[in-house]
């Protein structure tokens, strides 16, 4: 198992998360971060850390976010670490709330 980044991290990135990773297993998009499935040693540190509650256990993803397992496992082979956190999008907060971001997604 693993942990995987979700919808909600799309537009907000607010990186609380990549600070507690123990392994460094974050990998960052141009407007979302995702989990290295086969470096994730599932401590669940990084749910807690999340404002917008963006971070599941893959056997706790919600039914409308499954397709973001396999998006979590094919951005991190493509995508960089993120080993500190960093300022958020200055309009991170206004998109907290939004729904239906997947179509917003960079890769
Ligand atoms: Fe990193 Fe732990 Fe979160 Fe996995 S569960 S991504 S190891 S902080
Ligand atoms: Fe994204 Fe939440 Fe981390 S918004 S960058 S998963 S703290």
């Amino acid at each position: 198992m693993a942990y995987v980044v979700t919808e909600n991290c799309i537009k907000c990135k607010y990186t609380d998360c990549v600070d507690v990773c123990p392994v460094d297993c974050f990998r960052e998009g141009p407007n979302c971060l995702v989990i290295d499935p086969d470096e994730c040693i599932d401590c669940t540190l990084c749910v807690a850390e999340c404002p917008v509650e963006a971070i599941y256990a893959e056997d706790d993803v919600p039914d409308q976010q499954l397709n973001f397992i396999k998006l979590n496992a094919e951005l991190s082979k493509k995508w960089r670490p993120i080993i500190e956190k960093k300022d958020a999008p200055p309009d991170a907060d206004e998109w907290a709330g939004v729904a239906d971001k997947l179509k917003y997604l960079q890769r």
